[in-house]
């Protein structure tokens, strides 16, 4: 099977999973790149190339709710080395800002170069003569130029889901090079934000040496790679239809009354993650009902925490600190029936988000550093009566589009208990007119525009069509 359209993501859309009767079966992947590209390549008919998860070999493409799925397997060893560690451990925190100090290990590299150019492999075999592939985000950053290799009929567009950081930390690695000349196999690069390209093309030009000119990179072979931000978005229309459900809406309110119908809930989702800042936000809430400013009586914060990365120390360590404090902040603060925190370390289906979305009344979104965040769409897209409150870290790529959410600085934790306040009082008037705003952002952004638009900056570049595209 040959397709015109590839997309190559570490992970599949479906992640392998063994039942309690020992049986394998298949569950949604977690994270936000593959709630957006999903809608995307079902539209398209494309094929999908990726980890399944785990380490079982030998899995043959298969059909996936109408999705043809192209299996790459890792190891044990590769899982450890490629995915735990360099993604995970290395690059992972070195794009967050270093939140976590990242780990340089030079067998983690050698990991990465290898399983870059199986997925490049898979890639090739699988795209049909001058189709296009869109390789997705940090795990495979040398994909592009390995696939140009093998293939150089093929149009290629890479896109990076997480921030590209500033060349001061970006020098620290000692395969900096390595991965710009990666990403210079493309014709099209993507970031979430204008900066991101910005540190892009700076990089190329200091480190490479490559003549740049805004957002285009020209090589010595005489290709031209161009770079521009794309912020990626949420299947808008989708999301509002599930919310104004009949079943999503009954859902709601069995929260809210399994809950004592509180005046006010706030809600956090995240995976659980270091960069998400869900530490400080709960200490911050805690502090709040603490001094008498909310009364557990009538609020609570629930707060959905997906298992993630499990493997890797820092996560296992994240979640043993943030099980102490919820379990502090509800034996100090909570009553019979009336948690502070109501903590739930589980994902959960899209229908079962959006009842809490539509349950909640102030939505907390409070990363150190993000590349979108695309549960802040998700909340706002559910929000159809114009009400709800989002606060919103000013580091998250969303808060570039989304000015009217209650923007905070999650390392000010005085600042991020005024705004949760804010929000908690505002009126239904200023709250309905911030969403509003919000709405219309998102929903004339979605993600089918953001594929539209990458895929046909991708077509235009490719043919050569190259203009100075926005961004850099
Ligand atoms: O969006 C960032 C991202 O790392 C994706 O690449 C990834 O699929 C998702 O988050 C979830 O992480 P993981 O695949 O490591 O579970």
């Amino acid at each position: 099977m040959q397709s015109e359209l590839v997309v190559v993501a570490n992970r599949l859309p479906v992640d392998r999973v063994t039942m309690s009767d020992g049986t394998s079966g298949w569950r949604k992947s977690p994270g936000g790149l593959v709630s957006a590209l999903e809608p995307v390549l079902r539209r398209q008919d494309g094929v999908w190339v990726g980890w399944p998860g785990g380490t079982e070999s030998g899995l043959e493409p298969f059909e996936d709710d109408g999705l043809h799925l192209v299996p790459v397997s890792l190891s044990a060893q590769e899982v450890e080395e490629f995915y735990e560690g360099f993604a995970n451990a290395t690059l992972w925190p070195l794009y967050h800002d270093v939140v976590a100090k990242p780990e340089f290990h030079r067998e983690w590299w050698d990991s990465y170069q290898s399983i870059n150019r199986r997925f490049a492999q898979r890639c090739a075999e699988v795209a049909a003569e001058g189709g296009t592939v869109w390789v997705q985000d940090y795990q495979l950053q040398l994909v592009p130029a390995m696939l140009r290799e093998l293939r150089p009929d093929l149009r290629i567009g890479f896109y990076l889901h997480i921030p590209f950081p500033p060349s001061e930390l970006f020098q620290q690695l000692p395969w900096r090079r390595q991965i710009l000349e990666g990403l210079l196999g493309a014709d099209l690069v993507g970031f979430q934000t204008p900066a991101a390209a910005q540190n892009f093309v700076r990089l190329v030009r200091q480190r490479v040496g490559h003549r740049t000119q805004r957002s285009q990179v020209h090589l010595p072979d005489g290709r031209t790679v161009h770079a521009a931000a794309y912020p990626i978005s949420i299947d808008y229309a989708g999301f509002e239809e599930l919310a104004r459900s009949e079943s999503v809406n009954q859902r709601a309110k069995e929260i809210r009354q399994m809950l004592g119908d509180p005046a006010k809930i706030f809600l956090g989702v995240d995976r659980l993650d270091y960069t998400k800042g869900i530490y400080a936000r709960l200490r911050a809430y805690g502090e709040l009902v603490r001094e008498g400013e909310i009364d557990v009586e009538d609020s609570v914060f629930i707060q959905v925490a997906v298992p993630s990365r499990e493997q890797v120390e820092q996560y296992r360590l994240l979640r043993d600190e943030i099980d102490r404090l919820v379990g502090r902040l509800n034996g100090d603060l909570g009553q019979i029936g009336r948690p502070a925190i109501a903590y739930l370390h589980s994902s959960y289906p899209r229908e079962e988000m959006a009842a809490m979305y539509r349950a909640a009344d102030v939505m907390v979104v409070t990363p150190y550093r993000d590349g979108m965040n695309l549960v802040a769409k998700e909340y706002v897209a559910c929000r159809f009566e114009d009400d709800g409150a989002l606060v919103l870290s000013e580091f998250a790529g969303a808060a570039e589009e989304l000015r009217q959410a209650w923007l905070v600085n999650p390392y000010d934790l005085n600042g991020m208990k005024s705004a949760f306040l804010e929000a908690f009082r505002a009126s239904p008037k200023e709250r309905s007119r911030r969403m509003r705003a919000m709405r219309r952002q998102v929903s004339r952004n979605d993600v089918a525009a953001w594929a539209a638009r990458f895929l046909t900056d991708l077509a235009d570049v490719g043919a050569g069509r190259g203009h100075d595209l926005n961004g850099a």
